[in-house]
């Protein structure tokens, strides 16, 4: 009885062994998609500080009254301006205080993303 459930465990021992191979298989392949991954993190890190912008500069940064468009423009120019208002250069009613929130990575990331829009 005990031979025959050895035997029937043996015989299923290469399954879990192939499966377990294949698991490994599955996270190497994981790990060599790393890069991309940590470029799409990137973005949408760029996504979750844009989302917050866009109760004020609209939709996708499209502009509402008299809050200027951030979608098309060109991401050295918005993110110039960021890094103005950061730094008090430009003087602006929220922005100053808006833009000393982020860091200068942040800032070059979120231009870059109302850019692509
Ligand atoms: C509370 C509303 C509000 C939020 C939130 C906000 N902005 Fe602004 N933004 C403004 C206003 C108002 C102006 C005009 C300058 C001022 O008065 O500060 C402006 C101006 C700008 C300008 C200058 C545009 C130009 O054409 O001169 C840029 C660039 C900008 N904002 C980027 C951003 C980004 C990026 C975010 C998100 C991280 C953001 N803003 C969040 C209200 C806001």
């Amino acid at each position: 009885m005990s031979q025959n459930r050895e035997a029937a465990i043996s015989r299923r021992l290469p399954i879990a062994s192939l499966a377990a191979i294949g698991l490994g298989l599955m996270l190497t392949a994981g790990t060599s998609q790393a890069a991309s991954e940590t470029e799409k993190m990137e973005l949408s890190h760029a996504a979750i500080i844009g989302a917050t912008c866009m109760g004020c500069h609209g939709f996708r940064g499209m502009g509402s009254g008299e809050i200027p468009r951030l979608a098309g423009v060109a991401k050295e120019v918005t993110a110039g301006k960021l890094l103005e208002y950061k730094s008090g250069a430009l003087e602006g009613t929220v922005m100053n205080r808006i833009a000393k929130g982020y860091t200068d990575d942040e800032i070059q990331a979120v231009a870059e993303f109302f850019a692509n829009q």
